[in-house]
This record gives C-alpha cells, sequence and structure tokens, in this order.
C-alpha cells in the first residue's frame, strides 16, 4: 500500500563536533530468574537493566536495533532532543514504524549541547518494562563538572517488575478498562532488594570509602509509578537535572516521575555502617492500588560489620505532594538561560483522567473502570489514537487520513477544571477519541500551561515532550491563574519531562526550533494507553539548518 522510501538517504546535517560511537542492540527474549520465579522477558543484548549508552557532549550516536524477538520493538532515546534527526526519535507511530521480527533499524542521531544523564526505553505496547537503560553523556574533554570532581560514578536505574509479561499487562487493560496491575515489586539496577518474597540476596550494593563523595545518577525507569528516593542518614545535593546543569541544593528525598533523571553528589560522612537506599511508591490519585513494599540498595562503607541488618531509610508516605512540592522552587538552571520572554504561542492544555460509558466507544471491554465505565485519559479532552503508520511518514509523504491538525490551542469548553467535570455536570466525563495534532510554525515561541483535571480524581502527571527540553517556568496548585500565577524568567530549569503537580498547573516554555513530529504524553505508561497524549507537527524553516533530512533508507514499514 505504501510507496518504497525512494531514494532516501540519511544525512547528518551537524558539523560532527565529536567522536562517532556505534552500539550493536539486540532485542532478545531471554530467561531470567527473580522472586524465586524464572520467566521469559525481552531485553537488549540479554541485560536488565539494558546496556550502559556512553557518549560525550556533540558525539554522533550510530545504534543499529536488531529485533530478534517475535514481537514489535523500537527503541526512544528518552531526553535526546534529535536535532533534526526526528526520524530516530523512536515512538512507535509518531515518527516510525515499529521495527517487526527479524527486522533491523539503525537509529543515527547527534547529541548537539547536550550532556548527563538520560535514558533510553522501548517505544511500543509496553515493552518498556523490561527495555530500558541509561544514557551517559559526559562533558567534552577538558571541560570539568561544574560540582567537585566525584570520587566515583554510579547509575541507579528504578524499575517495575511483575510476573506477568508486559503484553499480558497491556491486553489487560485494554480488555477490562479497568487499571493495570500493581508491580510485584520496584527494581534498583535490576535488583528488589530484601523486602520482597524470596528476593534476600537479590540487592544492588555500592561499596563506599569513609569520606569520599559519590555521584549517583539516578534514573526512573518504571512503567506506571512515580518514585521516591532516599538514603537512611545521608543529604542528596541535586546538582543535575534530566541532564541540565542545576544550582545545587540539598534535600533527604527526591522524587522522580517516570522518565525523569537527577545526578545527586553523596558524601560518605556518616559512622561506619552499611546504609539503605530506598525506592517507594508517590502516589497522588485517590483510590488507586500500588506497590507498598520498597525497593532497598545497600550503600556500604568500607568496614561496615554485615551481620546486622542496615540502618532502614525513611521514605515520604506514598501521597506527601508537600515532599514532593518542597523540592520544586529549588530546581534552578545553573548557567545563564535563553528561556523566550516575548511569546507569540499561548497554549493551554488540560490533563487528566476521563471515564467512558460502558457501551461507549470500544464494546468489547468488560467495562471493570469507574462507575461500571471504562478508563480514559486525554489532553484538552482529546484522547489520542495512534494512526496505523507514523504521523511523520504521513505529514512527509503528504499520505491524508491518518491525522487531524485540529488538536486545539485551548481546551473547547472551559470549567473549574480542578473541581468539576466539564459544565459542572458530573456524568459528563468522556473525552473524544482522534488522532489529533497542533502544527507550529517554524520558530514558534511557545508557552504552554498544563493544566491537571479533576474529572476523576487529580493526580501528578509526568508530561514528557519529545524533541526538546523546555523551560519550565512555573507551577502552582488549583486552576491557573494569569493574574496571581509567578513566574521565573531568571534561572528555570531545562527539562524535558514535568510532573504537573497534583490538582495543579505547570508552565513551559520553549522555541519551536527542530521540525519534525514531537509526541507529548503522560509518562505513566497506562495514562499514553488511555490516551494522555497529543504531538506536536513542527514546520520547517527556510534554511538548510532548519530542514528535516529525508528518512533514512532503512525506515521499518508498517
Ligand atoms: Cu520516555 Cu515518549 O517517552
Amino acid at each position: 500500500m505504501l510507496l518504497p522510501f525512494a531514494s532516501h538517504v540519511s544525512a547528518a546535517p551537524w558539523p560532527v563536533g565529536g567522536s562517532t560511537r556505534f552500539y550493536d542492540f539486540k532485542v532478545q527474549t531471554t530467561r531470567i530468574t527473580k522472586l524465586c520465579k524464572s520467566k521469559d522477558i525481552t531485553t537488549i543484548n540479554g541485560m536488565l537493566p539494558g546496556p550502559v549508552v556512553y557518549a560525550q557532549e556533540d558525539d554522533r550516536m550510530i545504534i543499529k536495533v536488531t529485533n530478534e524477538t517475535p514481537h514489535n520493538a523500537t527503541i526512544h532515546w528518552h531526553g535526546v532532543r534529535q536535532r533534526l534527526s526526528a526520524w530516530s526519535d523512536g515512538p512507535s507511530y509518531i515518527t516510525q514504524c515499529p521495527i517487526q521480527a527479524g527486522q533491523s533499524f539503525t537509529y543515527e542521531f547527534t547529541l548537539v549541547k547536550q550532556k548527563g544523564t538520560l535514558l533510553w526505553h522501548a517505544h511500543v505496547s509496553w515493552l518498556r518494562a523490561t527495555v530500558y537503560g541509561a544514557i551517559v553523556i559526559y562533558p567534552k574533554n577538558g571541560v570539568p563538572y561544574p560540582f567537585p570532581y566525584p570520587y566515583e560514578e554510579h547509575i541507579l536505574i528504578l524499575g517495575e517488575y511483575w510476573y506477568e509479561d508486559y503484553l499480558k499487562l497491556e491486553s489487560d487493560v485494554m480488555k477490562t478498562g479497568g487499571g493495570p496491575r500493581t508491580a510485584d515489586a520496584f527494581l534498583i539496577n535490576g535488583h528488589p532488594g530484601p523486602l520482597y518474597n524470596c528476593s534476600q540476596n537479590d540487592v544492588y550494593k555500592i561499596d563506599v570509602v569513609p569520606g569520599k563523595t559519590y555521584l549517583l545518577r539516578i534514573i526512573n525507569a518504571a512503567l506506571n509509578q512515580e518514585l521516591f528516593f532516599t538514603i537512611s542518614n545521608h543529604n542528596l545535593t541535586i546538582v543535575e537535572a534530566d541532564a541540565e546543569y542545576t544550582k545545587p541544593f540539598t534535600t533527604d528525598q527526591v522524587m522522580l516521575g517516570p522518565g525523569q533523571t537527577v545526578n545527586v553528589l553523596v558524601t560518605a560522612d556518616k559512622s561506619i555502617a552499611r546504609y539503605s537506599m530506598a525506592v517507594g511508591p508517590y502516589q497522588s490519585a485517590k483510590n488507586v492500588p500500588f506497590q507498598n513494599k520498597s525497593a532497598i540498595a545497600y550503600f556500604q562503607y568500607e568496614g561496615a560489620t554485615l551481620n546486622s541488618l542496615p540502618l532502614s531509610a525513611k521514605l515520604p508516605t506514598f501521597n506527601d505532594s508537600l515532599a514532593v512540592v518542597s523540592n520544586m522552587d529549588s530546581f534552578r538552571s545553573l548557567n545563564a538561560v535563553d528561556v523566550p520572554l516575548e511569546i507569540d504561542t499561548n497554549l493551554f492544555f488540560t490533563v487528566g483522567l476521563n471515564a467512558e460509558k460502558c457501551h461507549s466507544p470500544t464494546p468489547n471491554k468488560s467495562c471493570q473502570g469507574p462507575n461500571g465505565g471504562v478508563f480514559a485519559a486525554s489532553m484538552n479532552n482529546f484522547s489520542f489514537v495512534k494512526p496505523k503508520i507514523s504521523v511523520l511518514q504521513a505529514y512527509y509523504d503528504n499520505i491524508h487520513g491518518y491525522f487531524t491538525e485540529d488538536f486545539p490551542d485551548v481546551p473547547l469548553k472551559s470549567y473549574d477544571f480542578v473541581n468539576g467535570a466539564p459544565n459542572n455536570i458530573p456524568n459528563d466525563t468522556q473525552s473524544v477519541i482522534g488522532t489529533r495534532v497542533n502544527v507550529l510554525e517554524y520558530g514558534s515561541r511557545v508557552q504552554l500551561i498544563l493544566q491537571d483535571t479533576g474529572i476523576l480524581t487529580t493526580e501528578n502527571h509526568p508530561i514528557h515532550l519529545h524533541g526538546y527540553s523546555f523551560y519550565v517556568v512555573g507551577y502552582g496548585s488549583g486552576n491557573y491563574n494569569p493574574q496571581t500565577a509567578r513566574f521565573n524568567l531568571i534561572d528555570p530549569p531545562y527539562m524535558n519531562t514535568i510532573a504537573v503537580p497534583v490538582g495543579g498547573w505547570a508552565a513551559i516554555r520553549f522555541v519551536a526550533d527542530n521540525p519534525g513530529v514531537w509526541f507529548m504524553h503522560c509518562h505513566l505508561e497506562v495514562h499514553l494507553t488511555w490516551g494522555l497524549g497529543m504531538a506536536f507537527i513542527v514546520k520547517n524553516g527556510e534554511g538548510v539548518l532548519e530542514t528535516l533530512p529525508h528518512p533514512p533508507a532503512d525506515m521499518p514499514r508498517c
């Protein structure tokens, strides 16, 4: 049905400033034993978490992904800004068709002006449950960190683990219309720690030398859970978030939504012992079940006696939204920022959950969702459906019928977003389903308010934008009110995922100077399944470095 990509060649329009790095990713079926049961999971190169991708700022990355499993796969390089390389971004049916069984695709992109900690993960179905790993981008040779050089660096990548297969988890949600099964464990670098069934010896550990300072690169790669992280008796000094330096600040805990990363410095300056690093749930929605046992790893001083239990860590309680916002103000860019001061595109998107009536629009669900209906989720009350070919391909090749360009700049109905349903009719909780995009002219200076809704329940949503980082210029509780909202235009943090406060709003700004199709969605996977996303089309500009190149020749076909 589709025309082949005739004579398309991939091109690196950026002057390659760094080295070129090659990686080989094999998507494989791997047998593992965890929590005393064996099962097959999908991995990259047989590893959970997958291989770490190391690079330096401005490096050209060439990563060949070969799919040796019977299921579809794609990899997304989360937080990589993909300057003029939208074809290599990875979200299925947005920028590419999935890599089918036995096929391969080579992702190529340049880490233009990027350094720090990011992650990669699968971006099709719920495959990222086990297909994820870290990206570590060092500064260029001779460029120091803007903080004292740590004695050692460690990656801590947080995940969720189920006995069930990812396809089953997803299809259960689709069939029942209800919520997802809670994870059987949280993982730290693939290890649950001692608190679960049959997991006493499956513990990750960092050996530390008394007096030394460590850099921890912490990544939340969980599927459906925002997570708190803490270390018993130790302070965390946050120096980076989403691969951008922050003004250092000290805290005893940090919350990460899925997709978010922080770098923290920890000094081993306490008495010699074995301490716990703990990971537990942040669950801001009401009546949502969650795994309440923590994943534990050890922060173990050289010379510690090991016959005693580790000093236990105190996590905030699961619904401690105060602990979350009390940190938010402290995230400030370290360096000078170029936040757009004049705005020409004002957008206002609601984010939240919906409930559809049982008889519509998906008749084969068994309606185990809210009020005997099925769950949905939306932006501006539109639930996003992925098309049958990628939006980028349809746009680029001018193939009609796969999406419409009518995603609105503001909600079609205005109402008391946080406290009431549309028109305050409590029964009108439904959303409208479709594949809608919002088109931005090249160079638009965008301000976007993300507003949580209480149609079903308010909830903190980690909203991720592909292809860009954005300045988080403000946030607050309740409905956004331009008269009272306070903005930081001096040193706002530059992020790729913003945890919009429960029952509140966040304001982000960016310049739309990277042409392509860019997904924006809640990074809680189940919310994405329910439709909590949309895509921007950013048009080409005039110049060479303002035009999306042709797709690579090996682009997967649908
Ligand atoms: Cu990390 Cu579209 O996701």
